[in-house]
């Protein structure tokens, strides 16, 4: 690769994926949660989004297909990324959106149409301070009044036990001439094999044999991106508060709204030590310190409005909600940093129940007698906390929905299309969300073969078999196309009995 990489690692592209942080419904929730006001143009769904650094882009193609009154610019400065992006685009007959080839300097002389929203993800710790400053200037100039940004960033002090790790695979990935994903392959068994003599940083540091282990099973590109940049820096959220309000931004909250909720993660005591801060960034860089952040997803706003109280009630009230499992698929609990968290029964079978109904708003949920019996807080908790862990959803209002679905429709027709080779973004477009859902191959196979009027089992298969793919039960093999075929036809029952229903719930079947 020439100098156009400006640091940034070359020669390998980034992993293929779609997030759901920066969703619209998502923001909103989020931002009305912390008593913001979320940009009316987001909740409408006729809004400005830029995401510069997009990578593939799936994700802002993804949001272009369920938001067709939108309007979107995702850049990258890597030519394979956005020949990828645009020809999906233009398999789904995408017409709202731009995919640029270009870097954070060149995107930052472009002209364009003021920015509702802005989505920074895998981008501010991984360029140079110069970039950075380049983003700024962005934000300074064409983000909206009112209007939000989504920045994720490696976080102190929990990144520091990683810096050891990342100083190792850059020097033994310099070693050798062979192609990169090998020197990378090498370069975490080595530190695999350092780990196995323990003592040291191995031992003195919880959690980096762990780290180890699970960069064994991580896919180079994944491991090229996040550690082999020449610019790598974490941030105490207090700096890249003090950065972003350069560009008059002003924190608004964490993008997943359960770390909004303090008490699942610190104890009462550390709560009171939080609350003694001299203001919310220094509060926040508390919060990180006592729970040893490593990662972080904020969300700024750019001349925000508060709600009062009875505002953000309102707002909330309104907002819907999506089971995004089967009801009896909700687990009993999550773990949470400070600890297990169980569901109680009396309050997610309930809700879990309305949810399996359809689309409902938290002022709909509460009119139910059982949830009512729970209080509006609890019910508020489950909600945020089942958003949080993707089982359920925020929905986009009802307003725009036959268009979103039009628009969705034919995204997804593309994006079925394409896993007959595999070659996706691993979600469909829901026009109840506004956001994507996750399928596996052989789901979207299901739903290929059942447009087509094919037989399931044999269709699957086809495409499998092409592709080399064995499928495996129990722990063995499927031998032979009569075993492959006859386990498909067994998932294909479980598929139409368990998934499709949730599937037909979200719109993308
Ligand atoms: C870690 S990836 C994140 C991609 C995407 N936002 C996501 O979350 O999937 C960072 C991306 O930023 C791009 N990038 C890095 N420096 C850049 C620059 N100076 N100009 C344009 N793109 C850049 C890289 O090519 C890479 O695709």
């Amino acid at each position: 690769m020439g100098g156009w990489t400006e640091g940034y690692v070359g020669g390998i592209d980034y992993i293929r994926a779609v997030y759901r942080d920066w969703s619209p419904a998502m923001l909103c929730f989020a931002l009305t949660l912390r008593g913001w006001r979320p940009p009316a143009a987001l909740r409408r769904g006729s809004f400005t989004m830029a995401e510069p650094g997009c990578g593939h882009g799936l994700t802002s193609a993804l949001l272009a297909g369920a938001h067709p009154a939108a309007r979107f610019e995702a850049m990258d400065f890597n030519p394979s990324h956005i020949a990828g992006v645009r020809r999906l685009a233009a398999d789904a007959g995408l017409a709202n959106a731009e995919f640029l080839e270009e870097s954070f300097a060149e995107y930052a002389r472009r002209d364009g149409p003021m920015l509702d929203a802005v989505a920074l993800h895998g981008v501010w710790s991984w360029v140079s301070a110069g970039n950075r400053a380049i983003l700024l200037e962005v934000l300074r100039r064409r983000l909206a009044p009112g209007g939000v940004v989504f920045v994720s960033y490696n976080a102190l002090p929990g990144t520091l036990a990683h810096m050891p790790l990342r100083r190792l695979l850059v020097e033994r990935c310099a070693e050798g001439d062979g192609p990169l994903p090998d020197r990378i392959a090498a370069a975490v068994e080595f530190a695999a094999r350092m780990a196995a003599q323990g003592g040291g940083w191995f031992a003195n540091i919880d959690g980096v044999v762990e780290r180890i282990e699970q960069l064994r099973h991580k896919s180079p590109n994944y491991i090229a991106h996040e550690y082999l940049n020449g610019d790598w820096t974490a941030f105490y959220h207090a700096d890249v508060t003090r950065e972003l309000a350069a560009a008059k931004l002003e924190f608004a909250g964490a993008a997943v709204p359960m770390e909004q909720l303090d008490d699942l993660t610190l104890s009462p005591a550390q709560q009171a030590l939080a609350g003694e801060a001299r203001d919310a960034a220094q509060a926040e860089t508390l919060r990180d310190v006592m729970t040893n952040r490593s990662f972080r997803r904020d969300l700024f706003v750019k001349g925000g409005e508060r709600l009062g109280r009875a505002e953000r009630r309102a707002l909330l009230g309104q907002t819907r909600f999506a089971l995004l499992v089967a009801a009896d698929d909700l687990p009993e609990g999550a773990s949470t940093p400070v600890g297990r968290l169980s569901f109680p029964r009396a309050l997610y079978q309930p809700l879990g129940g309305a949810l399996a109904e359809g689309p409902q708003c938290l002022d709909a949920l509460l009119a139910r007698p059982a949830l009512a019996a729970q209080g509006e807080d609890a019910v508020l908790r489950a909600l945020i906390l089942l958003t949080s862990l993707s089982l359920a959803a925020p929905a986009m209002p009802e307003d725009g929905g036959a268009e979103r679905k039009v628009s969705c429709d034919r995204f997804n027709a593309a994006v079925l299309e394409r896993h007959r080779f595999g070659d996706t973004p691993g979600q469909l477009a829901s026009p109840l969300l506004g956001a994507g859902v996750p399928v596996s191959r052989i789901e979207a196979l299901f739903l290929l073969a059942a447009r087509l009027g094919e037989d399931p089992a044999a269709f699957v298969w086809r495409h499998l078999s092409a592709d080399g793919i064995v499928l495996g039960r129990d722990g063995e093999r499927c031998e032979g196309d009569e075993a492959n075929r006859a386990e498909l036809v067994r998932r294909h029952a479980a598929f139409m009995q368990r998934r499709l229903p949730v599937l037909e719930r979200l719109g993308v079947a």
